[in-house]
């Protein structure tokens, strides 16, 4: 427990990425699990990987909570009521843990968590095949359909309609019925084509007629409420006691920049990704939370799927290039075999990075587009985050590079634009982001270029081990958000984990 010290005092702690995503909260909160009593997954759902790195087993959960494998010592690991609940990975996750030893006893599922069913993974991929050239770039998960159903149709299903049949079936028929029109507005043999696509029992679920079979739907989700029922609580209430006497671990999914009050709308995901969304989706009240824990790649960033990112190595080459749905991690090898993290072109250096640091969707493999740190918009995450220090996570992933750079400003390149009060010409520059989509994406990047470390980073267990050029890279960074680093990340494993006290 020493390496705690630094949340003496703290009851209530979050774990949120500020920037796309996939910058290591699955490492962090298992590796603070050893710490926390109940760790809660506030939001999100099965669109979130996570991997996780237990002495020499590696998994990648999309689910459950990253604090699943302390089964001990009275731990509770929760999945909260904001998350959106596909009970078909629930439970092939279980199994997988399970495989591994781990018995997930210590599991419990909120009753009010939200269920993810055919109808909106089917609709979520519908949705993106008719959207041509203004597609998301979803994870083909459900989610935006599912928060949809809840947020603006009003007729969501929870989990605990699992535990009541004719509850079940009622509302599932209400559901059904009103996505029929819409249903019925795409091509029939798209839809069938989807309807047997794995992800959705491979046409299990499919009628000719009807588009979805409800029966089988009743018979296959009833089944596997029965599977799930044991973990099935009012976690809301048992948080909310926990939070009186216990530590509380609050897991983030996705990141700020995707969450669709403050992020780079309308590439978002359809969560809270703020610190409002961590409490709200654990039953909490943003109050609750005494500290957040920040986590950003140790000076890159990384976003999948389409929308603006001012830093990316190789801009449109790199976006164009990561949305063709043909580019694998093995084609990028053969295409360019020798891309070198120093390459004088920056998109052969971001195809160097994401094959150096694996960048390859947890969940989706897609390739992920690379990109240089960006201050103004870690200002913006900053700003709403509450009480905030940073983890900079990934770190020796940059150890082969000559050259690190810094973003510190956006520089506006558009054309006249009115953003509220004030009229944007070429050339206005922002220290904090704006993340008008109209805005953000005309934005180009000033940088600072400093030396890199170019020493092997890995091994270093205190602050003192590290290269003197990124200590001062880290405190440079300190100084450009106004927020102190606390955790620096050398690799997957939990030893690899610095606190700079
Ligand atoms: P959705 O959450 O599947 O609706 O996808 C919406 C956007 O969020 C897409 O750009 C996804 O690539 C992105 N996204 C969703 N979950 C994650 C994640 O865990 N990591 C990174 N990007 C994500």
């Amino acid at each position: 427990m020493s390496s705690f010290g630094f949340l003496n005092g703290v009851r209530v702690l979050g774990v949120q990425c500020l920037q796309w995503g996939d910058s290591g909260k699955g490492k962090l909160v298992h590796w603070l699990s050893e710490w926390a009593d109940v760790i809660v997954r506030c939001y999100g759902g099965a669109n979130a990987g996570h991997t996780v790195v237990d002495r020499d087993l590696r998994w990648v959960q999309r689910l459950l909570p990253c604090g699943i494998a302390y089964d001990k010592d009275g731990k509770i690991n929760v999945i909260g009521s904001g998350v959106a609940f596909d009970p078909t990975v629930a439970v092939e996750e279980i199994a997988m843990l399970q495989r591994l030893g781990i018995t997930c006893r210590n599991l419990m599922i909120s009753h009010r968590a939200k269920l993810v069913l055919p109808q909106h993974v089917l609709l979520d991929k519908l949705r993106e095949h008719a959207a041509g050239g203004s597609k998301i770039g979803t994870t083909g998960r459900g989610i935006g359909p599912t928060f949809g159903d809840f947020r603006d149709s009003r007729n969501g299903l929870f989990v605990n309609d699992l535990l009541n049949r004719d509850v079940f079936v009622r509302k599932l028929r209400i559901n059904l019925e009103q996505k029929r029109r819409l249903l019925g507005t795409y091509d029939p043999e798209v839809v069938r084509a989807v309807m047997h696509e794995p992800i959705l029992g491979s046409g299990a679920f499919y009628d000719a007629a009807t588009v979805i079979n409800v029966d089988a739907v009743v018979e296959h989700y009833l089944q596997l409420g029965q599977q799930l029922n044991r973990y099935v609580r009012d976690t809301d209430t048992i948080v909310q006691a926990a939070c009186v006497k216990q530590r509380i671990l609050l897991e983030g999914a996705q990141g700020y920049l995707l969450g669709v009050e403050e992020g780079t709308y309308p590439f978002v995901t359809s969560s809270d990704c703020t610190s409002n969304g961590l409490a709200r989706g654990a039953g909490l009240n943003e109050r609750d939370i005494d500290l957040v824990l920040g986590t950003t790649k140790g000076f890159y960033t990384t976003r999948v799927g389409m929308g603006p990112f001012v830093t990316e190595h190789g801009r449109e080459v790199s976006a164009q290039w990561c949305s063709n749905p043909n580019v694998t991690e093995a084609n990028e090898l053969i295409r360019y075999p020798d891309a070198s993290v120093n390459s004088p072109d920056e998109f052969e250096q971001g195809v160097a990075l994401r094959r150096v640091a694996r960048e390859y969707g947890a969940v989706t493999a897609r390739p992920r587009r690379t990109g240089w740190v960006d201050v103004p918009l870690l200002r913006r995450a900053l700003r709403h985050t509450g009480r905030t220090e940073l983890a900079l996570m990934r770190l020796d992933m940059l150890d082969g590079f000559e050259q690190i750079k810094l973003c510190t400003e956006h520089r506006y390149g558009g054309p006249s634009y009115v953003l509220g009060e004030f009229m944007l010409e070429p050339g206005v520059v922002f220290r904090e982001a704006t993340v008008d989509a109209e805005v953000l994406g005309n934005m180009l990047p000033t940088y600072e270029v400093h030396d890199g470390w170019c020493a092997k980073t890995s091994d270093a267990r205190s602050w003192e081990d590290l290269p003197a050029k990124l200590r001062w890279l880290v405190r440079r960074l300190e100084q450009l958000v106004g927020c102190r680093a606390r955790i620096l990340s050398v690799g997957p494993d939990r030893e690899q984990t610095i606190v700079v006290e």
